[in-house]
């Protein structure tokens, strides 16, 4: 599907051990990319970055997969986090670790901006310091949300071009993680030679592996398994659900296109809407 764009590529991950990172990690590992994952330790307990073994060595080499070098490390630390991108020195970058549930994000509003939005400036700062020093990757893909929208429950099919908003911290944030994006791109991505940046925003994620809270899917399985009754939070949401290897195979053609795109179609980075 991609060519042979991510074969033997240096590849950094950050949020490998969440939901969509783990399966990230997984398939770029089979298309023999090699690796480093930043993100702290996985968000559930059990884990699809425990189960499927992609910090352990052996597990990959049975495979037959490339190589993944585990980081734990915190993008609100943007020395670490610089120092990981130098150590690192990746072709091309994919940014997924955020906190990302909508009511943790009421409860928490202060540290869900500071990762989604300072981790965002922290991760591409790395970047910027990196290309300054002439090792810049060659694209950057910045997962954000479909929910980045100013929602006005119009029942409206939001495409790219529309306004950025978001009603809750979690989706403003993810508006405010776009809007650092396209001012990077513009202020310092923009000349030939240096990193394509461009931004995703795929939502309402299902598959294997999800044993995130506030998820109607596990929620479902979770009450199914208790013998309980299912507790659906908004009853009269609709939502365009998509299986997670929809999403990701969205970003991982995007930044393949970012990596083989002449430089005269940079102007083709920029947001991606994969609802
Ligand atoms: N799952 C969905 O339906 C969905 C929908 C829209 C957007 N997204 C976005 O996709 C991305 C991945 O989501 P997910 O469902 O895999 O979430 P997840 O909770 O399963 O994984 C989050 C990852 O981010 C890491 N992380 C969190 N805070 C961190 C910090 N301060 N420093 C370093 N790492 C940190 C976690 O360790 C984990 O690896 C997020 O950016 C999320 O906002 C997900």
């Amino acid at each position: 599907m991609f060519g042979d764009v991510y074969a033997d590529r240096r590849v950094f991950v950050t949020g490998h051990t969440g939901f969509k990172g783990s399966w990230l990690t997984l398939w770029l590992l089979d298309l023999g990319a090699d690796v480093t994952g930043y993100a702290l330790a996985p968000p559930t307990e059990p884990s699809l970055f425990e189960a499927a073994g992609i910090g352990r060595e052996e597990a990959r080499r049975a495979r037959g997969a490339g190589r993944c070098t585990d980081l734990r490390a915190d993008v609100r630390e943007p020395r670490a986090l610089a120092q990981a991108l130098k150590m690192a020195a990746p072709e091309i970058v994919f940014h997924l670790a955020a906190q990302p549930l909508v009511r943790r994000s009421y409860a928490e509003p202060h540290l869900t901006y500071e990762t989604n939005v300072m981790g965002t400036v922290n991760l591409l700062e790395g970047v910027r310091a990196l290309a300054a020093s002439g090792r810049g990757p060659r694209a950057v893909v910045n997962v954000t949300s479909d929910k980045c929208y100013e929602n006005l429950e119009t029942g409206h099919a939001y495409v790219e071009g529309d306004p950025l908003g978001g009603f809750d911290p979690y989706s403003s944030s993810k508006g405010c993680s776009e809007l650092v994006t396209a001012a990077y791109r513009r202020s310092f991505f923009s000349a030939p030679g240096l990193p394509r940046v461009a931004t995703a925003r795929a939502g309402n994620v299902i598959g294997g592996g999800d044993w995130g809270e506030d998820r109607i899917l596990p929620d479902c399985a979770r009450a199914l398994g208790a013998g309980v009754p299912v507790a659906v939070r908004s009853p009269g949401a609709v939502r365009p659900w998509q299986h997670v290897l929809e999403s990701l195979s969205g970003y991982l053609c995007l930044g393949a296109k970012l990596w083989r795109g002449a430089d005269e179609a940079r102007d083709e980075a920029g947001a991606f809407d994969g609802a």
